[in-house]
């Protein structure tokens, strides 16, 4: 396979600096080397920028960084659709304002392959906010609400191509939800796993149920995994951290099945914030999910496990 590593030094979607750091960290942690280990071809793009910055405004005074954030949304939409012609695209954050680019670009792509784009998003929040409701003004808190087409984006982020129908959204591992966004995913046809149904049901279960889905319909998959969705125990860099999130073993284990499903087309690593880090090992644990992702495994065991 070939792995695209895209770096991405946004910023400017999270409350606070660091994020523009990722993509260096990720580089640090051994991610080329580590995918050439398990035979993979790796391909570093660089890291791309923004360079002009339109006059973008919205009449909710809270919003942060909009012209910025627009700019890069556009960008990535570009980026994304190039870089999904073909190999494995690896966005390396960044914060997750960058997955609004990201998957409209892969959507783009997966209408000229008649393929349907399918995500599965790891992570503590629904980043379910429109510009009319986010309190924060963070914008990371948005890229769910525009990448499936929610009302209160237009003539602010740019046009998408075409939007993600919420019924192709899997979230798994949230426990932070603000009033308006749990009100307005409610109302949607997007299945969310909280730690609760972790707990319950495993995360084997949930994510065995929606691989079905993906392959059952010849599925484009996309996987955004933002640091949040890990228990801060064993991930501490990032900003946003919540108690109770998903283990070591949780998170290897949603890694080596998508491994095991070859369903996956596609990657964001979102909200690493190297600033926040202890000597590094957040940005390890990122490269190591990486590496299930792309089949690193413990033993040899027959394909059709998962
Ligand atoms: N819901 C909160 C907000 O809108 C937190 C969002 C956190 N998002 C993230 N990608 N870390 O501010
Ligand atoms: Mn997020
Ligand atoms: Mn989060
Ligand atoms: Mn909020």
């Amino acid at each position: 396979m070939l792995c695209k590593l895209i770096g991405v030094p946004l910023q400017d979607g999270a409350p606070r600096l660091g994020c523009e750091m990722g993509p260096s960290a990720l580089r640090t942690a051994g991610l080329a080397d580590t995918l050439i280990s398990l035979g993979h071809r790796v391909a570093d793009l660089g890291n791309f920028t923004i360079t002009d910055v339109p006059d973008a405004r919205h009449a909710n005074p809270a919003i942060r960084q909009l012209p910025e954030i627009v700019a890069w949304i556009k960008l990535l939409q570009e980026t994304a659709y190039n870089a999904s012609a073909d190999g494995f695209p690896i966005f390396m954050g960044g914060d997750h304002a960058l997955s609004a680019g990201t998957v409209a670009g892969l959507s783009r792509r997966s209408v000229e392959l008649g393929r349907p784009l399918y995500v599965l998003w790891l992570d503590a929040h629904t980043d379910f906010h429109t510009l009319d409701t986010t309190e924060s003004g963070n914008l990371h808190g948005t890229p769910v609400a525009y990448f499936t087409g929610r009302d209160g984006f237009q003539n602010t982020f740019p046009p998408l191509t075409v939007p993600v129908p919420t019924s192709r959204v899997c979230m798994i591992g949230i426990r932070s939800v603000d009033p308006e966004e749990q009100a307005a995913i409610r109302k949607t046809e997007a299945t969310v796993h909280d730690m609760r149904m972790i707990d319950e049901h495993g995360v084997a279960t949930l994510l065995r149920a929606f691989l079905d889905r993906v392959k059952a319909d010849n599925g484009m998959l996309h996987v955004s995994l933002d640091v949040d969705f890990l228990d801060p125990s064993i991930a501490p860099a990032v900003g946003t951290s919540v108690p109770g999130g998903a283990t070591f073993r949780e998170a290897h284990l949603i890694m080596e099945m998508l491994h095991d499903s070859g369903l996956a087309t596609s990657l964001d690593l979102v909200e690493l914030n190297p600033f926040l880090d202890e000597r590094g090992r957040t940005a390890t644990l990122l490269v190591d999910l990486t590496a299930s992702l792309m089949g690193r495994k413990v033993m040899d065991r027959p394909t059709r496990s998962f």
